[in-house]
This record gives C-alpha cells, structure tokens and sequence, in this order.
C-alpha cells in the first residue's frame, strides 16, 4: 500500500515506516524537521520536507491509501508555555492534514493518540470505553481534540478512521530534544554516571510498550473499515522504580538518585487494557521490559558522545 507518514523523521514514526518498508509498503515521509532527525529517515522512504500547514500538502498527498498521522509538537512542559503553538501545530495542522485528504480522496488515517486522554483513570486496567478524563494541560488537551476531529471526518466524510491510544512508548531512537521521558533520561544518566532525576520517589505505575511491539499496531489495521479506537499498552503495570532496578541490574551498577519531588500534571497509574486489539487484530505484546530496556541501553551506549 502507498502510505504517507507524518512525523516519519521522529522517535516513532521513524520506526513505523521502517516496519511498513520492511512489509513492502512504499513509504512517503512527510516532516517539517522541527524536532526530527534526518538520520532517523529509512533511506528507502520518500521524503519531503513539508509542514502540515504548507499549502503544497494535497499535491504531496495525492495518489497514497492510507495515512499514519504522527506529526505533532509533545512535550507537556512546552505546551504549557506555548500553548497557542501547540493548538496551531497540532489541532489546526491536523485540521489541515484533514482537508487536504478530503480534497485529494484519500480517506483512511491511523493517528497517534495517548493514554494521556482518559486523565486520571477512574480503574485499572483502562478500557477505550472508559471515559476520558479533564486535562492537565495543553498538549492533552490536543490530543483529545485532534481524536475528536478524526471522528467527524470519520462521521461526515466516510473516513475510515483508527485512533490508537499508546501508553508509555520507549526504545532505541527516542532522541527528543528537551527529553522529558523517563526512561531515555534515566538510561543516559546512567551511562553517563550522573544523579538519576526522579518524580514522585518513583512511585507511579506506567505500562511501558516497547517501540517495535507499538510498531506493529500500525501495521495491522490498515484494511480496517469505519471507526475503531484501540489502546496500545501490554497490560502490565511496574513502579517507575522497579524500571529503574532493572536498568541497574542490566548496567551492573547504581547512580544515586536526584529526587526531584512532585510533578504536577503527573498521573499515578496507568495501564492499559489490550483485549481489544488482541482480539480484534491478533495484536501482542512480545517485548518484555528487561528485553526492551536492553536493547534501549545498547542503543544509547551506541551513540556518539556528541549527541
Ligand atoms: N513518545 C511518546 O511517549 C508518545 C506517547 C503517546 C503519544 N505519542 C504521540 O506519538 C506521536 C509521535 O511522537 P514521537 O515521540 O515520535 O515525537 P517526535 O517529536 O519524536 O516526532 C514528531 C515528529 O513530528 C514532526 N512535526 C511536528 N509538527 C509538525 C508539523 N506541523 N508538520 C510536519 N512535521 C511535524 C517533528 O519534526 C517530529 O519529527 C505524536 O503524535 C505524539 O503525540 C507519543
């Protein structure tokens, strides 16, 4: 299938169309650079190096099946400074991305949504019926409005619209600049050997999903017809701690531990229900978080000092 993905030169979508190259779909890349990374792009992509609110959008558009929309602006902390530029960004670029496949008849989107919707979780695990929950800030708030756009184009235009929910995605290439993610922070600290930055003595619970098993989600509903809404997590909560205690395990040593107290904003649990799309699209976890965090550790030991 011919398939364009927004913010292909980031941590995940990078990874999404290397998956998708490697399943034989021929991949266009479409990413304004704002926080990608050229080196990330599969050679064997198409890029272009276009914004979602560049007007040459529907001729770059013409001609693909279906679209994974990953481009967005992410970091909560930016959102709350900037958040006019987030809702351009990411609800009016999305808008726009929208229009622009209404006007070129390409109808099918897979967009990348966040565990952050449903807020604070009323039960655990979270099920997509659940109800979604009051933001804490501007990027979740875009979040759940770019959803809510997905929808009505599925509702008005016929779109056949896939909304994934990730949970908390890590693994090699997560190169975000600020990274406010912990478990890239926590492994650099480590192999760097400085105090490890920790909120909240690590107490949260978190359903990290490595990047290839989230990959593979992507991958998966690309026939699907009409509206489906998935949550993408593997159904097993840790503490924050116990992450940490295994990058200590693996690495064969501790850092001291830079407590940084209470984030606001911060959920205390999070963990998915996938029997959804387990179900539905014979989807699995297959990454263990020892596994994944290894690999995340190898990946990072692997980089050039400079970055
Ligand atoms: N990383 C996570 O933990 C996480 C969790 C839940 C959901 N998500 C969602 O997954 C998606 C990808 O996240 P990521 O971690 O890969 O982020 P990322 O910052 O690594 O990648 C996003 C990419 O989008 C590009 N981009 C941003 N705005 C653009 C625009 N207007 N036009 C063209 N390109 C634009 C950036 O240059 C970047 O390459 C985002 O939609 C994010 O909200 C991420």
């Amino acid at each position: 299938m011919k398939i364009l993905v927004t913010g292909g030169a980031g941590f995940i979508g990078s990874h999404v169309s290397k998956l998708l190259l490697d399943r034989g779909h021929e991949v266009t890349i479409v990413d304004d650079l704002s926080k990608g990374h050229r080196d990330l792009i599969d050679q064997r992509a198409k890029f272009v190096k276009v914004s979602l609110a560049d007007e040459n959008l529907p001729a770059v558009l013409a001609g693909h099946k279906a679209v994974i929309h990953m481009a967005s602006l992410i970091e909560v902390g930016e959102s709350v400074k900037n958040p006019a530029e987030f809702a351009e960004n990411n609800i009016v670029g999305t808008v726009r991305l929208l229009e622009a496949m209404k006007k070129t008849g390409v109808k099918k989107i897979i967009f990348s949504s966040s565990a952050c919707v449903y807020g604070i979780p009323k039960k655990l695990p979270i099920l997509e019926e659940d109800p979604l929950g009051e933001q804490e800030n501007p990027y979740g708030i875009t979040k759940t409005t770019m959803e809510e756009f997905c929808k009505l184009y599925n509702k008005l235009f016929g779109f056949d619209v896939v909304i994934l929910r990730y949970f908390n995605p890590y693994g090699p290439g997560e190169l975000h600049n600020p990274e406010t993610h912990a478990i890239p922070n926590f492994i650099k600290a480590v192999l760097e050997k400085k105090p490890l930055p920790l909120f909240w003595k690590g107490e949260q619970t978190r359903d990290f999903i490595y990047i290839d098993d989230l990959g593979e989600a992507h991958v998966l509903p690309l026939n699907l017809k009409g509206l489906h809404i998935y949550n993408v997590g593997t159904e097993t909560g840790v503490t924050v701690m116990d992450a940490i205690k295994i990058i200590f395990d693996l690495v064969g040593y501790e850092v001291p531990i830079d407590d940084l107290g209470e984030r606001k904003g911060d959920v205390p649990s999070l963990v998915a229900s996938a029997e959804k799309i387990k179900k539905e699209l014979g989807w699995e976890a297959k990454v263990d978080l020892e596994e994944g965090l290894k690999k995340t550790i190898d990946f990072f030991r692997s980089l050039p000092s400079s970055i």
